[in-house]
């Protein structure tokens, strides 16, 4: 009976060769080895509720034709006739499936010729296989993401030959970044993103400044120490929402002709804002809010060949003084709110706000003196705030563009104001 129904299936095979002549690597089959340790990667995960992602892997089939989310390819390194696997994505990712629940198999780092490897949001626990780098040589995607795992990040995934990216953001990773990660021993390494696993921890090596990296998200973890100089390379940069310290001059010292993004808020920053970050060329969007950075502002802007073209610039929450520079009516959004900024707002950031150029300017809870308004009607898309500064409001839409953080009162107790500079240094309030 056995063997009837195996020279049947014999049989569909030839007919299936016979009438797909082309497509002959459809007859190759998948590596035993790997076939067990999708097995074995089944076995250790499941479907939670809603989610039907498991539903096509049936193993009496072949996993390279029916599998949901495993691509296969022919072994050119190996010569053999059989299939290995090259791509594993666990869970669809799409926003009405709650994805997978379980542990990533220890048997997942013997899928040796994988290239890509992508885990979908969803309730994984447990760690990354140590090894996973080890044996995974040919690895160019890791996206491991929006999951509850947690452990150490392996040192393994450091210096692999061809890893271009590696996120692991959102999980609940914790100890030390591995340090070669960051250095240009990982010289493949675009995209490193690293983002609320909240328990990451230690210093930023300096010799990050070599790596070769685009886009660097470790915001959310507890890193610690000062900001080292940053790769030249970076367009993308966030460290926001850290322990990080110190002062920023020594980071910003050295030439980041294409950082677009550059977001170091929620630290304990402090001392001046260095005037290079200002001139940087490309830069779009400077956050830098709630630390502790004080002094003056110098605002250098990068000059007539790249003048700048700041969406945002988020200054808010800090201890800086001085008056507001001119240059910063470049800014489409400007929040300097929650400082002890002086003097008047200079008509150029004025003329920005009624030109609808700059569509929101927070500058509550300063120490400001006048805001010249033109006579022009404010335009409705603005959000404009001033209160709680040492002026009588232009006009009732001075106010009306506040958030409920800015409080009720629309200026400053005269006290404070009598002598700004007095109220300034007296540190009144933060
Ligand atoms: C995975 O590889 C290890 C080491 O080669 C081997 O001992 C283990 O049996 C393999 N697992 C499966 C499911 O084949
Ligand atoms: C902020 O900086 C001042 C000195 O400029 C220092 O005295 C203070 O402790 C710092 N605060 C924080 C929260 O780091
Ligand atoms: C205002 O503050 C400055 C600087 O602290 C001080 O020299 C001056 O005496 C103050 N003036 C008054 C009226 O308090």
């Amino acid at each position: 009976m056995a063997s009837t129904t195996s020279s049947l299936l014999l049989l569909l095979l030839l007919l299936l060769i016979s009438s797909h002549p082309s497509e002959q690597q459809q007859t190759s089959s998948l590596s035993p080895s790997d076939k067990a340790a999708l097995f074995d990667i089944r076995s250790d995960l499941r479907d939670l509720p809603g989610s039907t992602f498991f539903s096509t892997w049936d193993f009496a089939g072949d996993p390279c034709a029916t599998f949901a989310g495993v691509i296969c390819s022919p072994d050119d390194e190996q010569g053999t006739q059989s299939l290995r696997v090259s791509v594993l994505t666990l869970g669809t990712g799409l926003a009405d499936s709650p994805g997978l629940t379980g542990t990533l198999s220890p048997s997942l780092p013997n899928l040796t010729a994988l290239t890509d490897l992508v885990v979908y949001a969803g309730r994984i626990s447990g760690t990354i296989p140590p090894d996973i780098g080890t044996r995974l040589r040919r690895l160019r995607l890791v996206s491991i993401s929006n999951n509850p795992i947690f452990g150490p990040i392996p040192v393994s995934l450091a210096g692999l030959p061809d890893l271009h990216t590696l996120d692991l953001g959102h999980n609940k990773l914790q100890g030390p970044i591995p340090t070669p990660l960051l250095l240009p021993s990982s010289p493949s390494l675009k995209v490193l993103i690293l983002a609320a696993n909240g328990g990451l921890s230690g210093e930023l090596p300096p010799g990050i400044s070599t790596a070769q990296l685009l886009h660097l998200d470790l915001r959310g973890n507890s890193l610690t120490g000062a900001l080292p100089r940053l790769p030249s390379t970076l367009r993308y940069f966030s460290a926001s929402d850290n322990a990080l310290s110190g002062p920023l001059d020594d980071a910003f010292a050295a030439p980041l002709p294409d950082l677009a993004f550059l977001d170091l808020s929620m630290n304990a920053f402090a001392g001046p804002i260095p005037p290079a970050l200002f001139a940087l060329p490309r830069l779009s969007s400077l956050l830098l809010q709630r630390n502790n950075l004080s002094g003056p502002l110098a605002v250098t802007p990068p000059g007539a060949e790249a003048p700048p073209s700041w969406a945002v610039v988020d200054l808010s929450h800090n201890m800086l003084t001085g008056e507001v520079p001119a240059a910063l009516a470049a800014a489409g959004s400007l929040f300097l709110d929650n400082n002890r900024l002086t003097g008047d707002v200079p008509k150029e950031v004025a003329r920005s706000v009624y030109v609808g150029s700059m569509t929101t300017l927070y500058a509550q809870h300063n120490y400001l003196t006048s805001f010249p308004a033109p006579s022009l009607p404010l335009p409705d898309s603005v959000a404009l705030c001033l209160s709680y500064n040492c002026m009588s409001l232009p006009s009732a839409a001075a106010a009306a563009g506040c958030p409920a953080s800015a409080g009720t009162q629309p200026s400053r107790p005269s006290y404070q104001c009598s002598n700004t500079t007095t109220a300034v240094t007296g540190g009144r309030d933060g």
